[in-house]
């Protein structure tokens, strides 16, 4: 894969970088699901991974390295892989873990994650994952960069060329190959039939449509940002595999608008945090499910319950719910950005839309150089 040259010219639709690849990524999404899938590979879920499937059935644990962003996509990864492969999965910071002498790994599978594939702190935990006997693989966007490069196997983003500092299209497209890689393993390891890996690929295949619609709430997101843009803290709240987009949407808002923002587990509110929370905080809740899944439908009901409490003591409450959902959410929540609804371990790719866009309206309403934030640069090649 190329990241093609187009992707380095601004779009005059778009005043900035960041905002022309939030747009771009129905694009980047069909992009990947077409590399992955083949019409004559329907059940191998990913075409070329490069890894035996003996070592695949023996595997014991993974375990996902990564830095920012890229350890966010590397968190709904988890729960993507142990819910499509039933194999525990652990997440480090790529930069903690190179230090750590963890144990060795001789049926582990280390999947390093990184846009760039030249994060010094990812490249570090790729040779201590080697060292201690893990295969590696490598989930990149650049192609035939040091990380690719240097690991066993690796699998493209094919998102194109990324220009702004804060990662968009990568990340959604890191998303879409972590669901890929759980399902190539669930399918090779026999714990999908061949039916379940069809339905799941049939829901990839759906991917950039929903991507598409959860892009309608741009003009939603702006008004928020109008309102919101001189509030000095911000708290996300997801639950389950929406937690770590609750994390992506705070480091989004920190990176480009330089306001303070938490991202934190919905369950944790009664442990803690609910006690700093007033009119002054601003809250973004994640409150989408997939009403066909139990699961999903019990935990919207307990976060339910939590933005009725919060938002009665007159807290500020935006959040993100499906379409079917919208008007009972808005009830209580000050604006609802509405997203298709999809199957569970997809709902992350939609819910993170909205969030980036907000981002991404406070920090252009803020005055802040969008494409580029102080003290930060798109490749951190030094520890
Ligand atoms: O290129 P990488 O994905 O390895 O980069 C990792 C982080 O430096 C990166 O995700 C950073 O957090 C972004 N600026 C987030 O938008």
């Amino acid at each position: 894969m190329k990241n093609k040259t187009k992707n380095d010219k601004l779009d005059p639709k778009f005043k900035h970088f960041m905002l022309q690849e939030i747009y771009a990524q129905p694009q980047a999404a069909m992009e990947a699901v077409t590399h992955y899938l083949s019409p004559e590979n329907q059940e191998k879920a990913i075409a070329g991974i490069a890894l035996d499937e003996k070592h695949l059935r023996e595997l014991e644990r993974v375990v996902i390295l990564a830095s920012g962003t890229s350890r966010h996509a590397g968190m709904v990864g988890e729960f993507m892989i142990e819910r499509l492969a039933r194999l525990p999965v652990d997440v480090d910071f790529a930069s903690q873990y190179c230090y750590r002498d963890p144990l060795a790994e001789p049926n582990g599978l280390a999947v390093l994650l990184s846009q760039s594939g030249t994060t010094a702190d990812t490249l570090l935990a790729l040779y201590e994952a080697k060292a201690k006997g893990a295969r590696t693989i490598a989930i990149c966007n650049v192609e035939d960069a040091p990380l690719a490069r240097e690991a066993d196997g690796v699998l493209y983003t094919h998102a194109g060329k990324e220009i702004a500092v804060a990662a968009t299209k990568s990340f959604t497209a890191q998303l879409t190959a972590l669901f890929a890689l759980g399902v190539h393993l669930g399918h090779t390891r026999r714990t999908l039939t061949t039916h379940e890996t069809r339905e799941h690929l049939d829901s990839l295949m759906q991917l950039p449509e929903k991507i598409e619609a959860a892009l309608g709430c741009g003009e939603l997101t702006h008004k928020c940002a109008v309102s919101m843009k001189d509030a000095t803290s911000f708290l996300f709240l997801g639950r389950d595999i929406s937690y770590p987009i609750a994390l992506e949407g705070a480091l989004k808002l920190k990176e480009t608008s330089y306001i303070h923002a938490e991202g934190m587990p919905t369950g944790e509110m009664k442990h803690g945090p609910n006690a700093m929370v007033d009119e002054r905080m601003p809250v973004v809740m994640l409150l989408t499910r997939n009403a066909m899944d139990a699961g999903s439908n019990l935990r919207w009901e307990k976060s339910m319950v939590l933005l009725e409490q919060v938002a009665a003591r007159g807290v500020h409450v935006n959040a993100v719910a499906c379409m079917e959902d919208a008007e009972a959410v808005a009830k209580h929540a000050a604006m609802v950005f509405a997203v298709p609804s999809a199957p569970a371990l997809l709902l992350p790719v939609l819910e993170i839309i909205p969030l980036q866009l907000l981002a991404y309206h406070i920090a252009v309403l803020r005055g802040v150089n969008v494409d580029k934030p102080r003290n930060l640069s798109k490749s951190v090649t030094v520890e």
